[in-house]
Parts: structure tokens; sequence; C-alpha cells
């Protein structure tokens, strides 16, 4: 029987940017994907890095196209029924962020890995991981696989095998679904200020972002029943347009859409993210809504610290830090979980309930008027620092 060190569920960001860190350090590690590489890298998802998920794309040795193609971003805009007003997220978190898309990252991670990761893993399953010797088998060609490892960990994204192989009884799910969905358009056109912009309007919540000077990501709140098929390009561009300030939308740069989806908006975490010597990390264990783009850099937060852990572990022979996962880990998520419910909250439109308008139109005066309301986005958009105080124990 095959034996590796760390067998990783799932070639997605997370179970990537882990498996090139374990590589690094020296660690072996088997990486299990069950799709090609082709499908996996063609996937469209956000692409607004906090600095610490820069920091640790470099430290995995995949920074160097990130830094020369990647756009600073020092600010962001927040525009309210045509209001508009910029936060100044170097001036008041004393950070700033990194625009460059995720699937430019899948690339560069892709590249690093190549020849590690085995692709269209059939059937993968997961056994006997709450003892010391956990196995995973899977069919590749038609042929079965066993493999012997040390540690499972489980980076398949929210419809993965990991997650679904606890006993339901060991795991503790929290939900919400909002009642809209996100329509996203790609587009070779410039985008149309240097600076996000998230609009709050009464036709629903716009987003204009961007992959690179000459390519722009926009999207535009839709009800979730509705078909991409629904959405013609000019419907696209009119309703954004619509939803934009005046004087932005004006100058909007419209032209063919190379890709187009809606994705519903979910929050979702599961607790514990530990089962014995299985480890939950991204997606596998947490869903954000995109709102402020939390989900890329929830998994490089939670593959930092697997992968610290491990590295500790193999290097030292300490448990105390994988013990620690879990709830170092979820101390992070829940923070990204309130801030991007807080801040989907803040810019959709959920009903025609004036008062819930009139609430945000409140909290809207209130991050123009009050620099510690302004501050506390910041920070949190930003991403907060690691702490490096050890995690509270009952
Ligand atoms: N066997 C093998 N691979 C699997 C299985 C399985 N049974 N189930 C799922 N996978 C693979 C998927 O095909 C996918 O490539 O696991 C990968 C999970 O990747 P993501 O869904 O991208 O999740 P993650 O790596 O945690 O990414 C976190 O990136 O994609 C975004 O929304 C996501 O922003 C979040 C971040
Ligand atoms: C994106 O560029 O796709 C993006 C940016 C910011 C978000 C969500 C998505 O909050």
């Amino acid at each position: 029987m095959a034996k590796i060190q760390v067998a990783i569920v799932g070639a997605g960001p997370a179970g990537l940017l882990l498996s090139q860190l374990l590589h690094r350090a020296g660690i072996e590690c088997l990486l299990l994907e069950r799709h090609t590489r082709d499908y996996v890298e063609r996937r469209i998802r956000a692409g607004l890095l906090e600095w610490t998920s820069v920091e640790l794309l470099r430290d995995a040795g995949v920074g160097e196209r990130m830094m020369r193609e990647g756009l600073v971003h020092h600010g962001v805009v927040l525009a309210f029924d045509g209001r508009v007003h910029r936060i100044d997220l170097a001036g008041l978190a004393g950070r700033h962020m990194l625009v460059y898309g995720q699937t430019e990252i899948q690339r560069d991670l892709d590249e690093a890995a190549a020849g590690r990761t085995v692709w269209e893993a059939e059937d993968v399953k997961i056994h006997e991981f709450e003892t010391a010797h956990p196995q995973v088998t899977y069919t590749r060609d038609g042929v079965s696989h066993t493999v012997e490892c040390d540690f499972i960990a489980g980076c398949d994204g929210y419809h993965g095998v990991c997650r679904a192989s606890v006993p339901s009884g060991r795991i503790r799910e929290f939900e919400r679904i909002y009642p809209f969905g996100w329509l996203g358009i790609l587009a070779d056109v410039p985008p149309v200020h240097d600076e996000l912009i998230y609009v709050n309007h009464s036709r629903g919540f716009a987003l204009c972002s961007m992959r690179s000077r000459t390519r722009s990501r926009y999207y535009v709140q839709c009800p979730l029943q509705d078909r991409v098929e629904d959405w013609p390009d000019e419907r696209v561009w009119g309703e954004l347009k619509a939803r934009l300030p005046e004087q932005v939308g004006a100058r909007l740069d419209t032209g063919p859409s190379i890709e187009k989806s809606i994705a519903p908006l979910r929050s979702f975490v599961a607790e514990p993210m530990r089962f014995g010597r299985l480890f939950l990390a991204g997606d596998a264990a947490h869903i954000v809504p995109p709102t402020g783009a939390k989900g890329l850099n929830l998994a490089a937060s939670d593959v930092r610290l697997l992968s610290d852990a491990l590295i500790e572990y193999y290097r030292d022979g300490r448990e105390t830090p994988l013990e620690e996962y879990s709830q170092r880990a979820l101390a992070r998520v829940w923070m990204a979980a309130r801030f991007s419910w807080w801040f989907t909250t803040l810019m959709h439109k959920f009903s025609d309930d004036p008062f819930a308008h009139k609430l945000q139109l409140a909290e809207f005066e209130y991050l123009t008027e009050s620099e510690a309301a302004a501050k506390a986005v910041a920070e949190n958009y930003t991403g907060l620092p690691f702490s490096q105080a050890h995690p509270h124990h009952p």
C-alpha cells in the first residue's frame, strides 16, 4: 500500500496552496482532484486579496506574476442612491489590497504543483480518520488505489466528500440563505473607475470590479430564480448603468461578455474543523456571501494555520498547533462571516420594507460622518490581522 504524509482532497485554491506550502517544507503530500485541470482553471471567481493572502502566496513561491500584474488598491467606494463615499483603506486601516483574479492564482498554483496533482481522481473516499492510520481510496483510469497517510486535509469545497464523511452527530452547521443572487459579467472593457464601487440602489445592489486595466468584472443583484438566458448583455449593461451614480454610469464602457453567470448567496459554517486526523479548510468548512470577497481570503487563512501546524508537527513533534487548528481557524471564520453578512445586509435590496431601507441609509450616513465607523469597515474589509495569542481554552 502506498504511504504518504498528508493526503489532500480538492485542488481548488485551498488544496493547491496547502500542497505547495507543505511541499516546500519537505512534507510529502498527495493531491486528489475529481475534475480536469482545464475545468478547474476555467472557473471564474472573485479577485480581491487581503495583504496577508498576498504574503502567503509569496511565501509559497507563487507570487511573481501576481506582484507584476496585480493592482494595488488603497480605497473602496460606496454609493447610495446616487451619493458616493470613498473609504480610505490605507489611511484608516494602514493596509491596502491587491486585485488579482482567482483564476490567475489557480493557474499560478497549478503550474507550481505540476506533476503533484492527480486530476480526474474518481470516487475519492476517506477512511479511519479518527484513528492513527487514516486512508484515502480513489480510482484513476479504472484502477483503484489505496493510500495510507498521517493526516487528511479536506479542501474539497462545499459539495465535497470530506465534510460529508463525518458522522452527523459530530458536526454542527450554521446557515443563512439570502433571497437573491448575483449576476456576474466579465468583459474586455476598461473598468469604469480605478477603485471598486459597491452600490445600494432602489433597483438592487451593483458592484463594479475589475481584473486588469482592460478587463472589467461587474455584478448586479437579481432574483434567485433568474437564468443567465434571462440576461442578454444589453439588459445587464442597462441595469448596471441604471443603478450606478449618474456621473459614473455616464462613462461606463460596454462590450460583449466573455463570461456570465448567476451565483446564489449563502453564509455557512461547520464546526468543528477537525475530526481526529481529518482537517477541513476553505469552502469545505464555510461559505460566505461574496460581498467583500472574503471566500478566498478565508481559505488562505485556514491554509496558513493548517500548514504552520503540520510543519511544526513534522519538525518538532508538537501536536498543540494541530489541536488548536479548529478553534483558531473558526475564530477568524466567524469574524469574516460577520463582516460578509453585515456588508451584504447593508448593500442589498431585501424587500420593499421602507423601515429596512431607512436603516441602511442611516448606517451609510454614519459611515460618511464617523471616522470610527469607517475605520471599522476598513479594518474588516482589508482583513483582520492574525492574533499571536493562543485561543482561549474553556
Ligand atoms: N473528490 C475530489 N475532488 C473534489 C471532490 C471529491 N469528492 N469534491 C470536490 N472536489 C474538488 C472540486 O472539484 C474543487 O476543485 O475540490 C475543489 C474545491 O475547490 P473550491 O470549491 O474552489 O474550494 P476552496 O479551494 O476551498 O476555495 C476557496 O475559492 O473557489 C473559491 O468560493 C471559493 O472563494 C472560495 C475559495
Ligand atoms: C470580484 O472582483 O469578482 C469581486 C470583488 C469584490 C467583491 C466580490 C467580487 O466583494
